[in-house]
């Protein structure tokens, strides 16, 4: 077991890198295997999620090299019966899609993935049933089969990020035309799309609430970068906007993250962007409060909502957080008390977040991965010493996060215990 130390408290001020998306390049390496050649992805980030995809990619029979950039190459042999550590990760369900489509049958887990409230997978089996697709689950494996899937016309009941990217790398090798209605828009998404179309796919209406997907027969291989870490970016920002930080966020986008900039500046952090870079710091002594949202994209992100409670617990005045993602995704609010926060559950989806509080060192445990970074945020702003438990959850979906956090003057180590 793992945890971190962290003695907070102290001016962070420097540049950071970030690195590719952890959602995309998980689902970008199963889009991989709709592919009849080699597929070459640059900027993957080198994460313990990344590494159970590969080692699962790996068992079904492809060949994966990873050093700088990872190659996948098709299988000779194929096993599609996906091992249990596909239980480990919410991502192995994406594996689910392109091997039902490409080999006609697989057997898998069903995924796992960090806990924050109810998780189910019914537009997956849903959607892939309209495609064609025999599915039974059975003593917590999903059988899937399909002679041939089919194009269909699939209205999602809510904009769910991995059910369209499974229904969409289906699709595109099934028979005929799918419609994706109320699909999702999260630039992962969007980014996956792409990708497959690079691979020769048919994909229109990327970006909007309806995918228009041509099957077909067959997909090249190509050569991909992964984009920059959309949460990650996110992460450091709510970092460089506590009071006397300063930090130059390098390697990023600005586009998609609006939402959040809005946010931020409205509870009074400057924010500079240019080109590539964000520059965020804490100038002000005391932020406002806010009342915030998550909602699918382009709305204020259910991940973010996660890692920005720490700040608005500083903030001065009454905030309010509300999740219409994830509507249970609080465990860590109570964690969060432990250190010194206020808080109040309002509606089951809502959080009251009395401000103006220093927070200080306290021991919590890690529930999920943005829970656990929230901790770690709040552990760097808080006076004295924190200990975090149970941090493989952050381990999980943050590259060299400790080595990143160092640079730019923290005290913060990781131990085993
Ligand atoms: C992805 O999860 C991300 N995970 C999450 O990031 C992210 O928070 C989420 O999208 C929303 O942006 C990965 O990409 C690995 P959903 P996903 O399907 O695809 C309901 C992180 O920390 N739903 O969009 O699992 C569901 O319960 C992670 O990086 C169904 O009801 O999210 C939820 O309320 C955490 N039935 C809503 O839809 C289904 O079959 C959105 O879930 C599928 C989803």
């Amino acid at each position: 077991m793992r945890k971190i130390i962290i003695n907070g408290n102290k001016k962070l001020n420097g540049i950071v890198n970030i690195s590719g998306s952890k959602n995309e390049s998980l689902a970008v390496m199963c889009g991989a295997l709709l592919s009849d050649d080699k597929v070459i992805l640059r900027n993957v980030p080198n994460i313990k999620d990344v590494s159970i995809m590969k080692d699962l990619i790996d068992e079904i029979g492809y060949k994966v090299k990873s050093s700088d950039k990872i190659i996948i190459n098709p299988p000779s042999n194929k096993k599609l019966e996906i091992n249990e550590q596909a239980s480990e990760i919410r991502n192995s369900i994406l594996l689910l899609g392109p091997l039902t489509a490409k080999y006609g049958r697989v057997i898998i887990p069903l995924p796992g993935g960090c806990s924050i409230g109810n998780r189910p997978i019914n537009f997956h089996i849903e959607g892939l049933k309209k495609l064609g697709a025999k599915i039974k689950i059975i003593n917590g494996l999903i059988h899937s089969e399909a002679e041939k899937l089919v194009g269909a016309k699939i209205r999602l009941d809510f904009p769910s990020v991995g059910a369209t990217c499974n229904l969409m790398m289906a699709a595109s090798l099934a028979k005929g035309e799918t419609k994706i209605f109320n699909s999702a828009k999260e630039p992962e998404v969007q980014n996956l799309a792409k990708f497959l179309n690079q691979m020769g796919a048919e994909i229109k209406g990327i970006g909007t609430d309806t995918l228009i997907i041509q099957g077909k027969k067959e997909l090249s291989g190509t050569e991909y970068s992964i984009k920059p870490d959309r949460i990650e970016t996110i992460t450091y920002m709510i970092l460089g906007s506590f009071p006397m930080n300063k930090i130059n966020i390098r390697n990023t986008v600005k586009e998609d993250l609006s939402e959040v900039i809005e946010t931020l500046k409205r509870m009074g952090v400057f924010i500079n962007c240019k080109n590539n870079e964000i520059m965020v710091e804490g100038r002000t002594n005391q932020l406002k409060s806010t009342a915030i949202i998550a909602k699918p994209h382009p709305g204020f992100p259910t991940d973010a909502l996660t890692l920005i409670t720490p700040l608005l617990s500083y903030a001065k005045g009454i905030s309010k957080i509300t999740d219409k993602v994830f509507p249970e995704r609080f465990s860590y609010i109570k964690e969060l008390n432990k250190m010194g926060a206020n808080t109040q559950q309002l509606e089951y989806n809502s959080v009251k977040i009395m401000g103006s509080h220093q927070l200080f060192g306290a021991k919590v445990s890690c529930h999920d991965l943005r829970g656990g970074m929230a901790l770690v945020l709040a552990g760097l702003f808080a006076k004295g010493e924190t200990i975090i438990e149970d941090v493989h959850y952050i381990n999980r979906g943050y590259e060299n996060y400790i080595e990143k956090l160092q640079s730019l003057g923290a005290d913060i180590k990781q131990e085993t215990y």
